[in-house]
């Protein structure tokens, strides 16, 4: 039963505002579409990973992904490139063209997955994702939760405005969730849910719309995604305190 883990890191990073789109600027010197694609093999778990990226991208990305060895699950970390596919001859790590919206990404990397029993999709963003978080996620598909997300309680108020900024109401904290990837799903209902022609910020969001039940697990503050500046600072640190 497969475990297909894809990728999305089409992005352009506007955010982040540096000059290579983000899932190619480099955390301690390597590219964070590296580290979230070690951080999948170091799980164990995965069977077949696919990295959606920008077209112009695809060669840049064959040539910085690792290969692995998905029967032993061994890996050398230090194998850099060559063992891709690209296109042509699919392989553990394959590279595809992304789409404009990461709900195209996702949909391009379904598409080349028609074995998949399992996905998990995981942001390039999330670059310092534990490992073991990952694990986590996987098992909980494999005991049979069709839809399972990883959450952390959110510590800022939240408040809901309309569009001149006048405060709306304020959900009961306790009752919120920030929600981070790998996301993982049956194959089936991921499949179904993108057959739903609609774009949202996560892949639950379209299961949800299908009515399924999304089991959520603790998240691991690691797991945070790399999306400004200030983030992007604060990974660069724990790098640099040997944190992956
Ligand atoms: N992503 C993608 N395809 C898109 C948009 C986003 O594959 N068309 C990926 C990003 O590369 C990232 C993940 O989805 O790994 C989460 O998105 P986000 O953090 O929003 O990244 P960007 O879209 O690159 O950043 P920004 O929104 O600031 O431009
Ligand atoms: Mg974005």
């Amino acid at each position: 039963d497969a475990v297909v883990a894809l990728v999305p890191a089409a992005g352009r990073g506007v955010r982040l505002g540096e000059a290579k789109p983000k899932a190619f600027v480099e955390v301690g010197g390597t590219p964070m579409v590296r580290l979230a694609v070690d951080g999948l093999i170091a799980s164990g778990v995965v069977d077949r990973i696919i990295v959606m990226v920008p077209a112009e991208l695809v060669e840049a990305a064959v040539a910085l992904l690792p290969a692995f060895d998905p029967v032993g699950r061994s890996r050398d970390p230090s194998a850099s490139g060559g063992g891709c596919g690209g296109f042509l001859s699919p392989s553990t790590v394959q590279v595809v063209v992304g789409g404009a919206e990461r709900t195209d990404s996702v949909r391009a990397g379904i598409a080349a997955a028609p074995d998949a029993a399992y996905f998990l999709v995981h942001d390039a963003a999330r670059a310092l994702t534990p490992p073991e978080m990952i694990a986590r996620v996987t098992a909980e598909l494999q005991a049979g939760h069709p839809a399972v997300v990883p959450a952390l309680p959110v510590v800022d108020t939240i408040k809901s405005v309309d569009a001149t900024g006048v405060v709306t109401g304020t959900p009961d904290r306790s009752e919120l969730r920030a929600i981070q990837t790998p996301q993982g799903f049956s194959a089936e209902l991921l499949r179904a849910a993108y057959a739903l022609d609609v774009h949202t910020t996560d892949d639950a969001g379209l299961v949800e719309m299908l009515g399924a039940k999304v089991r959520t697990i603790p998240g691991d503050p690691l797991a945070f995604k790399i999306t400004t500046p200030l983030d992007l600072m604060l990974a660069e640190k724990l790098r640099s305190a040997g944190v992956r």
